[in-house]
């Protein structure tokens, strides 16, 4: 990576410091605009950086986009050329997050979901572990209720709802936690503070659904996707909260996370309090799967740099 990056910003490419908006715009003053997260995974042995699950990632951009009444005027084919092409441009050559950003950028007053154009912008940025995947991480229930889809819609990637998250993960850190996990407003495990959570139970991988409050996640749906390679049973349903204090094992899911060890909620330890051998092996899949080696899987990562 070398030079000023670039971003991807009102239909073309410009130096990321030139990707700049106005103190005005309605995504600044009042959150109206919907995003992606999105990594690219480097290969050594193909000299290679893979975009993990590119039109998946767009896809639901373009439901967050329908959901929240933002106009863009783009597919998913142009949307997957745009970051390939941005990545060629910004050429790095190590694990790489990618954040489509989609936004009401108009500068008048009040709270208003408009049908002028929205805007996009995409930048990149290198990445490595955004938790502690080896060790494992600590978490409480927070005493933030995750926001409803009836009040933020949680099945999206509204900006405006990360003030609900970022409330909880601060709260979980001035209590000495790693991260924070939500209850939805019934008191069902919903998800945490950008991460979907799967407990162990008798040899079984459990996960809330998307009914629980939270995002139509990718991660999670690539892990019900490849657990079954292993042995290993995915069920979907409710997860009370105490069952995160008796399970055999817990985990953390998402892009930034990938599959992320709990060894305690609450301050009691998950099993033994050490990543347990379920989540391991999963983990250890999912970082084969995500870096194109393994043929069944390898149709989601999608080559950056010519072949
Ligand atoms: C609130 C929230 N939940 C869950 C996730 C994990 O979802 P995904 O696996 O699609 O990245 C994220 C991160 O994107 C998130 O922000």
């Amino acid at each position: 990576m070398a030079g000023e990056q670039v971003a991807f910003f009102k239909g073309g490419f410009r130096p990321l410091s030139d990707a700049t908006v106005s103190v005005r715009s309605k995504a600044l003053n009042y959150g109206l605009g919907c995003f992606e997260g999105i990594r690219a995974y480097w290969s050594k042995p193909e000299n290679q950086l893979y975009i993990f699950r590119a039109e998946d990632h767009y896809e639901r951009l373009l439901l967050s986009t329908k959901i929240v009444h933002l106009k863009l005027n783009m597919t998913v084919e142009q949307l997957v050329a745009a970051t390939v092409e941005l990545c060629r441009r910004n050429a790095p050559r190590e694990d790489t997050y990618i954040r489509p950003l989609v936004f009401n950028n108009s500068e008048l007053m009040s709270p208003q979901l408009t049908d002028e154009p929205a805007e996009l912008a995409i930048y990149t940025l290198p990445l490595r572990d955004y938790l502690d995947v080896t060790k494992g991480v600590t978490a409480c229930i927070s005493s933030w209720r995750r926001v409803s889809d009836n009040m933020i819609p949680a099945r999206a990637k509204p900006t405006a709802a990360y003030m609900n998250s970022a409330l909880a993960r601060l709260e979980a850190k001035e209590n000495g936690y790693d991260e924070a996990i939500f209850l939805t407003n019934d008191g069902y495990v919903s998800e945490g503070s950008a991460e979907h959570i799967f407990i162990v139970r008798e040899g079984k991988l459990i996960t809330p659904s998307s009914q629980e409050d939270n995002l139509d996640g990718i991660t999670r749906r690539t892990l019900c996707q490849i657990a079954p390679e292993l042995g290993f049973e995915v069920v979907v349903r409710r997860i009370s909260r105490t069952e995160l204090y008796v399970a055999d094992e817990a985990f953390l899911c998402g892009t930034g996370a990938e599959v992320c060890p709990l060894v305690s909620v609450d301050r009691r330890p998950v099993g033994d309090g050490k990543p347990g051998p379920i989540t391991m092996a999963l983990q250890k899949l999912f970082w084969r799967v995500v870096r194109a080696e393994v043929p069944k899987f390898a149709d989601w990562c999608k080559p950056v740099y010519p072949k």
